[in-house]
């Protein structure tokens, strides 16, 4: 057994890898991490390559609604605090198929309290009393602003709009309840877009970054003008250790990068970027390839974060610009052609074809 550890479930994905990379690296003052995810497709190993011989990292592969599993898992790891990150995440894929959504986010959720809550009333003293279950969720619970909307606070109330989004919200509820029927120690974070390295390339910026890269249209969906607030992963995942180690028991932490763009300027951003990067591409400039089409069913129009709370109780703020973090990212997809192919066979083609026939 290993001493002081945590739980991450999904770390195999963009956000769980980016937040045990930087975990493990900043020291963690001694903490080990246990990561439970059943590599669906957004799930890659190689994401956390650097790091797979290092003795405080422990895999272990399994489906979070497998409640013997979790329990298993807690027995033999004993941790101090669950940070859950698994999760279907993809809008689109939840309206081709809500199925899985239902499953993971909502199913799943349910069977780590259930696994938590046994766990914990287990549990004595400090151990107990210093016991948290983080709750990772989106910004996308509260539903659609309109352009004048004063941004999303943690008293706004939910609306969600999509499968995805209105599976997210149930797997809040059932967090929020756990605390206020049980006691469970829980903390939910409710986060805006991310971006940065591992991001699986269904999502807008690395689509745009990989189809540029090789001549092929960028899909910009209805008039491109949709909004949403943008932050490079490695302050969200700064700001969840924030919430874990000084967040209040109970609470709701809003988190954002008080950077809101259209989704043509995200991607015009990327295409300058890439003109000066690669001049001698195909297709130069890059913008050329930006190609309008059929919009999102429901699609949300706004999205803006009040940061104002996480701000004030623990002195968190985005540390990257939307222009650094967004070269950056980049760069990085540049350097890493071999992640890229290896994500890109398979699988991710019959998504293209199916989404855009591409
Ligand atoms: P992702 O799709 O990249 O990764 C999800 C991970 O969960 C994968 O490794 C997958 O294999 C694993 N997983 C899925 N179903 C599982 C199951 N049943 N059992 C075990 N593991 C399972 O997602 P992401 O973008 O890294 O998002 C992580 C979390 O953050 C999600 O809960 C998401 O709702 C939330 N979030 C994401 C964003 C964003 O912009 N990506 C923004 C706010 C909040
Ligand atoms: P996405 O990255 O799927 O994140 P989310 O839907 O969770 O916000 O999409 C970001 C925005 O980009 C959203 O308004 C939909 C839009 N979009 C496109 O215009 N084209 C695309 O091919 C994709 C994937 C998204």
């Amino acid at each position: 057994m290993l001493r002081n550890s945590i739980l991450v479930t999904g770390g195999a994905g963009f956000i769980g890898s980016n937040f045990i990379l930087n975990w493990l690296r900043a020291g963690s003052g001694g903490d080990a991490i246990v990561n439970v995810d059943n590599l669906t497709y957004a799930g890659n190993l190689e994401n956390l390559e650097k790091i797979s011989s290092d003795p405080r990292y422990t895999f272990a592969k399994g489906d979070i609604v497998d409640r013997r599993l979790i329990a298993e898992v807690l027995a033999q790891h004993a941790p101090r605090a669950i940070v859950h990150f698994a999760a279907e995440s993809h809008v689109d894929r939840s309206i081709h198929g809500p199925d899985d959504f239902i499953r993971t986010n909502v199913n799943g959720t349910f069977s780590l309290l259930e696994e938590s809550r046994a766990y914990w009333n287990e549990l004595e003293g400090e151990k107990k009393r210093d016991f948290r279950f983080l709750h990772v969720s989106t910004d996308e619970v509260y539903g659609s602003l309109t352009a004048d909307d004063p941004a999303f606070t943690e008293t706004t109330a939910y609306a969600p709009n999509s499968p995805y989004s209105a599976s997210k919200a149930a797997s809040d509820h059932l967090v929020r309840a756990y605390h206020h029927t049980y006691g469970l120690p829980t903390l939910t974070t409710n986060c805006s877009n991310n971006y940065g390295p591992f991001q699986f390339p269904e999502k807008l910026i690395p689509l745009t970054i990989l189809n540029a890269l090789a001549g092929k249209p960028i899909p910009v969906y209805g008039d491109g003008k949709n909004v949403r607030d943008w932050l490079y992963v490695e302050d969200h995942c700064e700001a969840i250790c924030a919430v874990l180690h000084h967040g209040r028991i109970g609470e709701t932490y809003n988190i954002g990068g008080m950077n809101e763009k259209t989704n043509l300027e995200i991607v015009d951003s990327i295409c300058s970027a890439l003109d000066t990067m690669r001049p001698n591409d195909s297709v130069v400039p890059h913008s050329h390839l930006i190609k309008f089409v059929a919009d999102r069913p429901g699609h949300d129009r706004r999205y803006a974060m009040d940061i104002g709370k996480i701000k004030a109780e623990l002195g968190w703020t985005p540390r990257h610009s939307f222009e650094t973090g967004i070269r950056e990212t980049v760069e990085w997809y540049l350097a890493n052609s071999a992640w890229i192919a290896g994500v890109t066979s398979g699988s991710y083609r019959q998504w293209m074809a199916k989404q855009y026939s591409l």
